[in-house]
C-alpha cells in the first residue's frame, strides 16, 4: 500500500510494506536539461519555438517564469505543445523584480551567462534555501574573466546576486570540473560576445547545449579529443520545433526498481539516450542488470529508446572517473541498487554530489543506513556493502528531489512501513512519480 497524506506545507509519502512485483508500460516525462534549455533558447531567438513534451516539473517552470519577467512570452505550459515567442539576443528586459530560479541550479547558472552579456541591465537572481546555499562562483569566475560584473553573498560565491550586463570579451576557459552548466552559461555568454568563445573540461559533460544551440542556428566547434568547445559570437538564433524526449534521469528510478524488485518486467517508454547520459545503463549492466534497449530512434537531434527492465540478481561493482558526469544525477539510486547487490559496491571521483540540491552523498550515506544499509561515506564516494536486507524506516528527503524517489525505491523493498518527509520534492522534476509509483506497485 502508498500512501500519500498532503499537509498544507509537505507531504508525506507512507509505503506500507514490501512490494511484490512491479508490473505495466511507464512513460517518464521531459528530460529536465532539454527542457531548460528549449525554453531559454526559444526565449532569445527569433520566432516562434514549439516544444513538445516539456517537463512540467518546478525547475522548468522557474525557467519559464524568469525568461517571461524579461519579455519572452511563453503560452500556457503542458506536455503536448508549449510555443515560445522569442524576443531576440539582445531583446531581454530588464526585469521589474528580482529573478526568482526556485531550487534550479541549472536556471540560475545557464542564466547568468546571458544576463552577464546584456550590456547596460541590471539584474538581481536569487533562488531557495538550497539554491542559495550552491556554489556559484564556478560561473562568476570565468563569466568575470571575460569582463562581466556580478557581486554576490560571500564574496561573490552565492546568490542573491546582482549583475550588470557588459559586452564581454571572447576567451577560452579550461573548467576545473567536468559540468554542463558551467559549459553551458559560458556557451551562451560566448553566443553574445564578438569573437570566438571556447571552453576546454576534463572530462565530457551532457551536450544537450551544443545539439540544440546548432540547431537554433549557432555555429560551434566541437573537439571530441580534447573536451573542448568553441562558440562563435553573434550569430542570430532562429525559433525550432524541439521535442523533449524523456528523461533517462527519471527512468533510472524505474531501471533500479525494475531490476530489485522480485517478479517484476517494466516497459520504459520514449527514454532519450544521449551518450552523455547513459552511464546510468551502463553501470547497470555492469551490475548484470537485465536491460533490453529496444526501438532506437532520433528525435529532434536526440537519441531516444525504450527500456526494459525484469527483476535482476545483481552484482557489485566501482564507478568512478569518466563514467561520474555521465551519471552524475543518478548516483542516489544507484546507491539504493548497490545495496542489493552481491559484494561491495564502490562510487569514487563524486565530490561533486556534496553541492547538488542537498550533499547526496552524506544524505543518501544516512538515510539508507537508517533502513539497515552499510554505506561508508567517502570524501568522494561512497563505499556500499550490499546483500543486508532493509527494514523499513522514517526518513527525509532533505527537500531534494532525487533523494526523495530514491528513498522510495528503497522503502518498497524494505520489510515494514517507509515515511518519507517532505517527498514533495519529487515534483521539482517528475511531479507524477507518487502516481506511476502506485499503478505500477503490486502488494
Ligand atoms: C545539468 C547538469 C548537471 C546536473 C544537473 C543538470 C544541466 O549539473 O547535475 O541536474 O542541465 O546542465 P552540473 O553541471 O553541475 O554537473
Amino acid at each position: 500500500m502508498i500512501n500519500l497524506i498532503k499537509n498544507a506545507q509537505s507531504h508525506q509519502l507512507i509505503i506500507e510494506n514490501k512490494a511484490s512485483s512491479l508490473r505495466g508500460k511507464i512513460s517518464i516525462p521531459g528530460d529536465k536539461s532539454i527542457s531548460h534549455r528549449a525554453l531559454m533558447l526559444g526565449a532569445i531567438a527569433s520566432g516562434e519555438t514549439t516544444i513538445e513534451g516539456l517537463l512540467l516539473g518546478e525547475d522548468p517552470r522557474s525557467t519559464a517564469h524568469c525568461f517571461q519577467e524579461m519579455g519572452a512570452k511563453v503560452s500556457e505550459l503542458n506536455t503536448e505543445k508549449v510555443i515560445v515567442t522569442g524576443i531576440g539576443e539582445n531583446g531581454l528586459q530588464e526585469p521589474l523584480n528580482v529573478l526568482d530560479a526556485g531550487n534550479s541550479g541549472t536556471t540560475m547558472r545557464l542564466m547568468l551567462g546571458l544576463l552577464a552579456s546584456q550590456p547596460n541591465k541590471f539584474f538581481t537572481v536569487t533562488g531557495d534555501d538550497s539554491l542559495r546555499s550552491r556554489p556559484m562562483s564556478r560561473v562568476i569566475q570565468p563569466l568575470q574573466q571575460m569582463g562581466a560584473i556580478i557581486y554576490g553573498r560571500n564574496s561573490n560565491k552565492n546568490a542573491p546576486l546582482a549583475v550588470i550586463g557588459q559586452n564581454l570579451k571572447a576567451i577560452h576557459y579550461h573548467s576545473p570540473i567536468p559540468s554542463a552548466q558551467v559549459k553551458s552559461c559560458i556557451l551562451l555568454a560566448g553566443l553574445m560576445t564578438e569573437g570566438k568563445t571556447t571552453v576546454t573540461e576534463p572530462a565530457l559533460s551532457r551536450d544537450h547545449s551544443e545539439r540544440m544551440l546548432r540547431s537554433f542556428g549557432a555555429t560551434l566547434e566541437i573537439d571530441p579529443d580534447t573536451h573542448s568547445v568553441t562558440i562563435e559570437g553573434g550569430t542570430k538564433l532562429q525559433g525550432q520545433t524541439v521535442i523533449v524526449p524523456g528523461d533517462i534521469s527519471s527512468a533510472a528510478f524505474w531501471l533500479v526498481a525494475g531490476a530489485i524488485t522480485p517478479n517484476s518486467d517494466l516497459m520504459i517508454e520514449n527514454v532519450g539516450i544521449n551518450p552523455t547520459r547513459t552511464g546510468i545503463l551502463e553501470a547497470l549492466i555492469m551490475m548484470e542488470a537485465d536491460i533490453t534497449i529496444l526501438n532506437e530512434r532520433e528525435a529532434a537531434g536526440e537519441p531516444v529508446a525504450d527500456l526494459r527492465v525484469k527483476s535482476s540478481k545483481l552484482k557489485a561493482c566501482t564507478i568512478e572517473g569518466a563514467i561520474i558526469p555521465r551519471l552524475i544525477d543518478e548516483i542516489p539510486i544507484l546507491a539504493v541498487a548497490a545495496c542489493f547487490a552481491e559484494g561491495t559496491t564502490i562510487v569514487k571521483d563524486a565530490e561533486e554530489l556534496r553541492v547538488k540540491e542537498s550533499d547526496r552523498l552524506a544524505v543518501m550515506a544516512t538515510e539508507l543506513n537508517k533502513m539497515g544499509a552499510n554505506i561508508t561515506e567517502l570524501s568522494d564516494g561512497l563505499e556500499i556493502r550490499g546483500g543486508n536486507n532493509l527494514k523499513g524506516a522514517t526518513m527525509d528527503s532533505y527537500t531534494d528531489h532525487r533523494i526523495a524517489m530514491s528513498l522510495a525505491i528503497a522503502g518498497l523493498n524494505a520489510d515494514g512501513k517507509t515515511t518519507i518527509n517532505r517527498a514533495e520534492a519529487a515534483s521539482i522534476s517528475y511531479p507524477t512519480f507518487v502516481d506511476t509509483l502506485t499503478i505500477i506497485s503490486q502488494f
